[in-house]
């Protein structure tokens, strides 16, 4: 007997198909191609086949189809446009009855758990997107080679403190080598910041621009502050912008400084300004190569773990939406720098947007956030938008009341409760 099904797309000939037999349910994939697959618990499979048929149909077999085992659904997935997907499945699930609506949010529900995988356009890619990256035995390699071999033997304790209460969601207006002597040590969960560069900037009272020598000298007795407060998984996350016209590579410098204190370097990221108000070259040297200056239009980022890479933390705490981690986790940002600067009277602001992607994609909600250089409070204000507790230092007392102000202007953000 032969049974008409009617698809809601459209097709190029009518579809005449035997009871059961569905064109989704019977491809035989050819070649070698693998499936990520998914089986699915569900009472009437048989009574709902159509609906899964149809839905399934939009997209290329090769790409998914479905089978039935033992009286469960198995779906098949190479790869998916999954906004697309989203949006069909939602309509099918306003136009079906009860029990199909189940089937097919359960389907959607499995499909969108699935946390790794690749992307090509607008598809996910749920095979073969590491294939080239596939290294055998990478772990017994990874330990021969003596993965982070320079931080192996530190010293840390792994027992974590409270900061006390009463430097919780504070500025505080100092020196932060001296304030932070205060705290006791690993109490902190993140540490976000961009010292002076040296460069000679305007600040209200910080002289800006002495000898390289002192200039690291401070900033290293700030860092081992930082390094003891910091919590064990904790991380330091530092913005700096080398001189190069001193050829002075501060983030190699930096990066020494810590890995020497044990400190494991996670990565660095790099924050493309898209700035190209740099210059382009050494008096005399135009089109020479004599002496080419080399433009940079980005800054970095130093990623810095105390003890392990991982950071424990409450699922529930986690705020990162599914598209904002894949592209959160391609090490090259871009965003603009901030434009308010005048307003704000402060010459080397963070953009909020660069402090929003550093939080979400290095701590939870609820994390004690701390910026020992916090200008006029773009990490503290971020930090309590989305809901973290945030200290922040700063040797100007103007600049911590502008912080102060900021604070109370921010409100937090409902959305991610
Ligand atoms: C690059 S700015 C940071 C700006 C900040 N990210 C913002 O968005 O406003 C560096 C800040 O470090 C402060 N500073 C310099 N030396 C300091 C020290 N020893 N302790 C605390 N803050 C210091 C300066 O006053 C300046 O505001």
């Amino acid at each position: 007997m032969k049974t008409k099904v009617k698809y809601k797309q459209k097709r190029k000939e009518p579809l005449f198909v035997k009871e059961s037999l569905f064109p989704a349910i019977d491809y035989q994939p050819t070649g070698n191609i693998n499936y990520k697959t998914i089986k699915i618990h569900t009472g009437n499979i048989k009574q709902n086949i159509t609906a899964i048929d149809q839905l399934l149909s939009f997209y290329p077999r090769e790409d998914v189809f479905f089978e039935i085992s033992n009286g469960d659904l198995i779906i098949n997935l190479r790869q998916l446009d999954f906004s697309d997907f989203k949006k069909k499945i939602q309509s099918f699930i306003e136009n079906s009855d009860n029990e199909v609506s189940q089937l097919l949010n359960s389907i959607l529900f499995h499909i969108e758990k699935i946390k790794s995988y690749g992307l090509k356009g607008k598809k996910r890619l749920y095979v073969g997107y590491n294939k080239e990256r596939k290294v055998k035995g990478r772990e017994e390699k990874e330990k021969e080679r003596g993965i982070y071999f320079y931080a192996r033997d530190n010293t840390f304790s792994k027992r974590n403190n409270e900061v006390p209460e009463r430097f919780i969601n504070q500025i505080i207006s100092g020196d932060s080598e001296e304030i932070l002597k205060k705290f006791p040590e690993n109490c902190i969960d993140l540490i976000f910041t961009s010292p002076p560069y040296n460069f000679g900037l305007e600040y209200e009272n910080h002289k800006d621009g002495t000898n390289w020598n002192e200039y690291f000298d401070k900033l290293f007795k700030i860092f081992i502050e930082c390094i003891r407060v910091l919590k064990y998984g904790g991380r330091v996350i530092v913005n700096v912008q080398p001189l190069f016209s001193d050829y002075i590579p501060i983030h190699h410098i930096l990066s020494d400084f810590f890995m020497r204190r044990k400190m494991i370097w996670r990565g660095e990221i790099i924050w493309d300004k898209h700035n190209w108000n740099c210059k382009y070259t050494a008096w005399g040297s135009w089109k020479s190569p004599s002496n080419p200056y080399l433009k940079y239009t980005w800054e970095f980022l130093e990623i810095f773990c105390k003890g392990d890479l991982k950071k424990e933390g409450d699922s529930k705490n986690i705020d990162i939406s599914d598209e904002e981690f894949k592209k959160y986790v391609i090490g090259k940002w871009d965003i603009a720098p901030e434009r308010n600067m005048k307003e704000y009277g402060h010459p080397a602001m963070f953009p909020e947007n660069l402090v929003e992607r550093v939080l979400k994609l290095f701590s939870y909600k609820g994390d004690v956030i701390l910026d020992p250089f916090n200008g006029v409070g773009t990490t503290t204000a971020v930090s309590k938008k989305l809901s973290r507790k945030y200290i922040g230092i700063d040797t100007s007392e103007e600049y911590c009341k502008k912080a102060k102000d900021r604070l109370e202007k921010t409100p937090i953000d409902m959305r991610l409760f």
